[in-house]
C-alpha cells in the first residue's frame, strides 16, 4: 500500500508541515496564515496593543524574534527593532549580523546597543565580576536595557519573541518549585507600571517548530545555534521533558500553559497585587527600583572595572548552572 501524500487541511494542496496538536497538515500559505491568526488571537485575547501603538521588538537574531517582527509588520503594526550585543563571542557577532541584514532588507528601523561599547562590559565578564550565573547577568542586562530603550524612545510596549515552548518550560520550572511570585507574574502581557513599560509576548500560542517553518517559508535567515552558555541548562531540560510528553499526548503542552493562564493566573492575581513593594528611582540611572541603586547599575559598576573575561573561560569553568 502506498502512503497518501499529506494534504493541507484548508486547500488540499500538498502539505509542508504536520501539526499533531491541531490534528492537521498545512501548505506553506496556510501555515503562514495559521501563524498570523494565532498571533492576532493572542494580541486580542490579552489586549496587548493596537495599530496606533509604537512597538519596540527585541530581536536576538533567532527565529522567534525575527518572525514576530516580520508578522507584526505584515499585519500593519508600527514596529522598530532593538538588538543588544551581549559580547558572547562568535555567537553574538553572528546573531547581530542576522538582525542587521533582516532590518536592512526590509528598510526597518533598528536600534542597537552593545554592552561592551556602551557600558564597558559583556556577559561573560559580568558573570565573573558579579559571581552570578551568566544567564542571570544576561537576563538582568536585557530586562533593564529593553525597558530603558522603550521608555527613552517613547514606545508604548516592548515585544519579545517568547513562544509556547519557552513559556511552558518556564511554567514547568516555576511549578516544580512552586515559585508563587514568579507564577503570578508569568503572563503574556504585563501592563506598564511604576516606570516600567508594557511588555508583550505575541507568540505564546505558537511553537518553536511552527516558527522555524514560518521563517523557512518567508525566507528569513536566522542564527540556528543556541547560546553556548545556555547549552545544557535546566530550562532546556524542561523543554525536552515537555517535548516527550507532547510526543505521547499531542496538545498537552499547549493545554498545560494556556489552561494555566485561563484557570490558575486569575487565582494568583490577588497574591501578586498584595506582594508589590514600594518602588523608588535609582540614584544612578533613574530606573524604578526598590533599593537606592538598581541591580543593573550595581552590575555595571562591578563589571566595567573588571578585566575582560573571554567566553571560553565561562564555558570551561562551568559555573553557569
Ligand atoms: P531568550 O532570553 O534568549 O530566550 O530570548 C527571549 C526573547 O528576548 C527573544 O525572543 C527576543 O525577543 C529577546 N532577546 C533575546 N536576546 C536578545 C538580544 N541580544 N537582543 C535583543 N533581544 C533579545
Ligand atoms: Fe543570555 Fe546566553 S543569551 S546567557
Ligand atoms: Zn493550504
Ligand atoms: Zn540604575
Amino acid at each position: 500500500m502506498t502512503a497518501q501524500p499529506s494534504r493541507c487541511r484548508v486547500c488540499k494542496a500538498p502539505a509542508v508541515i504536520d501539526l499533531p496538536r491541531h490534528n492537521a497538515n498545512f501548505c506553506a500559505e496556510h501555515l503562514v496564515q495559521l501563524c498570523s491568526r494565532q498571533m492576532a488571537k493572542a494580541i486580542e485575547d490579552w489586549e496587548m496593543f493596537t495599530p496606533d501603538d509604537r512597538l519596540l521588538v527585541a530581536v536576538s537574531g533567532g527565529k522567534d524574534s525575527l518572525a514576530v517582527w516580520d508578522m507584526l509588520i505584515e499585519a500593519g503594526y508600527r514596529a522598530d527593532g532593538l538588538y543588544l550585543g551581549l559580547g558572547i563571542g562568535e555567537y553574538s557577532d553572528d546573531s547581530g549580523g542576522y538582525v542587521r541584514r533582516f532590518a536592512a532588507s526590509r528598510g526597518l528601523k533598528l536600534i542597537t546597543i552593545d554592552l561592551r561599547d556602551d557600558y564597558g562590559y559583556d556577559v561573560p565578564t559580568a558573570a565573573v565580576a558579579t559571581r552570578r550565573v551568566p544567564c542571570s547577568a544576561c537576563g538582568l542586562s536585557k530586562r533593564h536595557l529593553f525597558d530603558r530603550a522603550a521608555i527613552e524612545g517613547g514606545y508604548d510596549a516592548v515585544v519579545t519573541g517568547h513562544n509556547l515552548d519557552d513559556e511552558a518550560a518556564v511554567l514547568f520550572g516555576n511549578t516544580l518549585r512552586w515559585e508563587i511570585d514568579y507564577l503570578g507574574r508569568q503572563l503574556p502581557v504585563l501592563p506598564a507600571a511604576n516606570g516600567f513599560p508594557r511588555k508583550c509576548k505575541p507568540l505564546v500560542r505558537l511553537t518553536e517548530r511552527e516558527m522555524a517553518a514560518y521563517c523557512l517559508i518567508r525566507g528569513i535567515d536566522y542564527v540556528v545555534e543556541e547560546c553556548p552558555i545556555a547549552a545544557g541548562n535546566r530550562h532546556l531540560g524542561y523543554k525536552e521533558a515537555l517535548n516527550e510528553i507532547e510526543r505521547r499526548s499531542p496538545g498537552a503542552k499547549a493545554a498545560f500553559y494556556l489552561n494555566f493562564l485561563n484557570k490558575m493566573s486569575p487565582l494568583l492575581a490577588e497574591h501578586t497585587a498584595s506582594a508589590r513593594g514600594d518602588v523608588g528611582s535609582c540614584a544612578g540611572c533613574g530606573a524604578p527600583t526598590t533599593g537606592d541603586v538598581c541591580a543593573f547599575c550595581r552590575l555595571v559598576e562591578k563589571s566595567s572595572t573588571h578585566e575582560a573575561v573571554p567566553v571560553e573561560i565561562v564555558l570551561d569553568t562551568r559555573i553557569r548552572r
